[in-house]
């Protein structure tokens, strides 16, 4: 009886501390099926189920206020996001205005169209299109690519990075990003989500996890007014509990079939590797039954000037065309974005 009961509080208390970050207390429906299913196990249940009740409330309260104090003092609310600039620290609490997160917090994330969100797709079947992916921008190159880009009448997306490689913020309007980005969606290029600082999202917390996420938002929806609904995880890695919180936020997981690895070969007596790795799967697919789905990194000068300029020149010499991932998935473009 007495190792039942103190079996209950244990179980309470870890039932308690693994609650949902935001979801704050579990309900009374919870308690009670816990409760009960607790003393159909004990011998005599003289247990004052009241009392018990009471002491449930008791203790998840005390964790709910340890959260809160943990991840922020005084004046927010335990799921807003930390991060401050380029660091992923977690010690102090943004200075930003706690409502700009709250629009993002409280967006209604509808599933709409036939793509599955919070599952890794690793390919698209609109035949005879490729899709074009570049991770990791905006950054130095950028500018170049789209002008690339424009002159070969090409469509491509971008998985953007909030604020690595020391560029800034992207919604700082002093700096060059924004306008980029602006730029991009102006030109017809579909503009998804790489994070806001890199990290490995799989490796991280829930709520560090969604502060990646939310904080990338904050900033697409400040320069542009609403945010994406596809994004392409930082080294590939999210699975279990990242591709959950990805189908909570209604993310389209991207990954791909054409790993240019580019990134590999950044020099001048390298980057033609990535070409031959390029060409190779591009005439190896036929444009009437296949399409492709290719990554490349916009922060590296040599992807820009060289691979995917010879890459254009192979895509049309093939007979595929190019398209954004969400075209190539045959995903309505009104699909690709929520409005905040
Ligand atoms: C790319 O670099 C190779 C040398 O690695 C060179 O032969 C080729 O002309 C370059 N292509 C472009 C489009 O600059």
């Amino acid at each position: 009886m007495c190792f039942c009961l103190a079996l209950y509080f244990v179980l309470l208390f870890l039932s308690c501390a693994s609650a949902h970050p935001y979801g704050g207390l579990r309900s009374p429906r919870h308690n009670l099926d816990l409760f009960l299913h607790i003393r159909a196990a004990i011998p005599s249940p003289d247990v004052n189920l009241v009392g018990v009740v009471i002491v449930r409330i008791i203790v998840c309260l005390v964790v709910a206020v340890s959260r809160h104090l943990e991840y922020c003092p005084p004046k927010q609310t335990v799921y807003l996001p930390v991060l401050i600039a380029d660091t992923p620290t977690h010690q102090k609490c943004t200075s930003l205005a706690d409502k700009d997160y709250t629009k993002l917090i409280n967006l209604r994330r509808y599933y709409l169209g036939n793509v599955p969100y919070g599952e890794a797709i690793f390919g698209c079947h609109t035949t005879g299109q490729i899709a074009l992916t570049f991770d990791d921008g905006p950054y130095e190159y950028t500018t170049e690519l789209l002008d690339i880009l424009k002159a070969g009448k090409a469509k491509a997306t971008f998985f953007i990075t909030g604020s690595n490689l020391a560029k800034g913020p992207i919604d700082d309007e002093s700096l060059p990003w924004a306008n980029i980005i602006r730029r991009m969606y102006r030109e017809g290029h579909q503009i998804a989500a790489h994070s806001w600082t890199h990290p490995d999202l799989q490796s991280l917390s829930e709520i560090d996890r969604r502060n990646e996420m939310y904080r990338l938002e904050l900033a697409l929806s400040n320069i542009l007014g609403f945010v994406p609904a596809y994004m392409r995880p930082p080294y590939s890695s999210c699975d279990g509990s990242c591709l959950a919180t990805m189908k909570a936020l209604g993310y389209h997981v991207i990954y791909f079939d054409l790993d240019t690895d580019d990134y590999n070969h950044v020099l001048p007596d390298q980057i033609y590797d990535s070409v031959a790795i390029a060409t190779q799967f591009i005439e190896a697919a036929n444009p009437r039954t296949e399409s492709i789905l290719s990554i490349a990194h916009d922060i590296h000068p040599l992807t820009v000037s060289n691979l995917t300029v010879a890459m254009l020149k192979v895509i049309k010499d093939n007979g595929f065309e190019t398209a954004t991932v969400g075209e190539c998935l045959g995903d309505g473009s009104s699909h690709w974005y929520r409005k905040v």
